[in-house]
């Protein structure tokens, strides 16, 4: 049976996650948005490219959620996107709203899928969507961490003039100020960044990919990245699909690893067919494990004002 994946928003984010879906031959795409005519007419544009680019994937357009019946995975891109000066948290109550509606389509209409989360503030709409759903804890996660590591690995590139597709880079924590780059767990073709770059030029790429999504965000003065957040999204479908058990950073509700409860954070996990099949706890030095918690505590007081509403 081919498989049916579908991406609510047909904005930057999501048309080009459904190009790439189908591009890579993933499944059947199924576009979702509120406007009328504009995921239809992205779907068709899409789909009048198979012939060229090669792919069989079928591409559909639709404002009706009933569409989305039988989609084994749901990617949610809808929502606001960040403006000059906007944190991701600005933009919490607004999505909020939107992602509750959403949620409650895809409880009606795609009651197994898979849901995938990269609308901002990513933890907390993933935290959030889990409570609205109240899906298993393995068939809700987030797309940040491998986004965040694919940044990070961009800068180490530039900085050693060396492939990114050699460096293999470890993201935890919350997808925003309070991300926790680690550089003990990233190599290049297996050698220890540590041992390649010295204190400062690793401090520096930490904060560059920290602040990776407001640098987009300031040269495009409108609008915010979405080449790289479509590729983490598409990334995650593919290993899920393949069941092919790679272990990537993705935001996933903690049960007691690493000392949280009750929070969606990134974390390295394994993804299959399941969704999150496991995941892995690192040893941290204290003061990352203070940077996780601390990154821990903004999702978990942002998800309460939430729900306290
Ligand atoms: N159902 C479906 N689509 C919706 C809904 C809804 N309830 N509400 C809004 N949308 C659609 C909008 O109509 C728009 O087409 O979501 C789309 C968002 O697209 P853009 O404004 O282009 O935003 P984009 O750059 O794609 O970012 C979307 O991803 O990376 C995150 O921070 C980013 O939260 C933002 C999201």
């Amino acid at each position: 049976m081919r498989n049916k994946i579908a991406v609510i928003g047909s904005g930057f984010v999501g048309a080009t996650t459904a190009q790439r879906l189908a591009e890579k031959d993933l499944g059947d795409v199924v576009l979702v948005d509120i406007l009328d005519g504009i995921p239809q007419g992205k779907a068709l544009d899409m789909y009048e490219s198979a012939a060229i680019e090669l792919f069989s994937s079928r591409v559909q357009g639709t404002n009706d959620y009933s569409d989305i019946a039988g989609s084994d995975i749901v990617v949610v891109t809808a929502g606001l996107a960040r403006k000059p000066g906007m944190t991701r948290e600005d933009l919490l109550l607004k999505n909020a709203q939107i992602i509750e509606s959403i949620c409650r389509e895809i409880v009606r209409n795609a009651p197994d899928a898979i849901v995938i989360m990269v609308t901002n503030p990513l933890d907390i709409m993933t935290r959030y969507a889990l409570h609205i759903t109240h899906f298993p804890l393995q068939r809700v996660i987030g797309m940040a961490g491998v986004l965040d590591a694919a940044r990070m690995c961009a800068f180490i590139a530039m900085e050693l003039d060396v492939s990114p597709v050699d460096v293999n880079a470890m993201v935890l924590g919350g997808h925003g100020d309070a991300m926790v780059p680690l550089a003990r767990y990233t190599t290049v073709s297996g050698i220890p960044i540590t041992e390649l770059l010295d204190e400062t030029a690793i401090e520096q790429i930490n904060n560059r990919t920290r602040d990776g999504g407001a640098e987009i965000v300031k040269l495009l003065k409108t609008g915010s990245a979405y080449y790289a957040p479509s590729s983490g999204a598409v990334k995650m479908v593919e290993a899920i699909l393949m069941d092919s058990r790679r272990i990537m950073p993705c935001s996933a509700l903690l049960n007691g690893q690493y000392g949280l409860d009750n929070v969606c954070i990134g974390v390295p996990v394994k993804l299959g067919r399941d969704g999150v099949l496991d995941i892995i706890e690192l040893n941290l030095t204290g003061e990352e494990r203070a940077s996780l918690h601390a990154s821990a505590k903004v999702v978990s007081d942002n998800f309460n004002v939430l729900i306290k509403r």
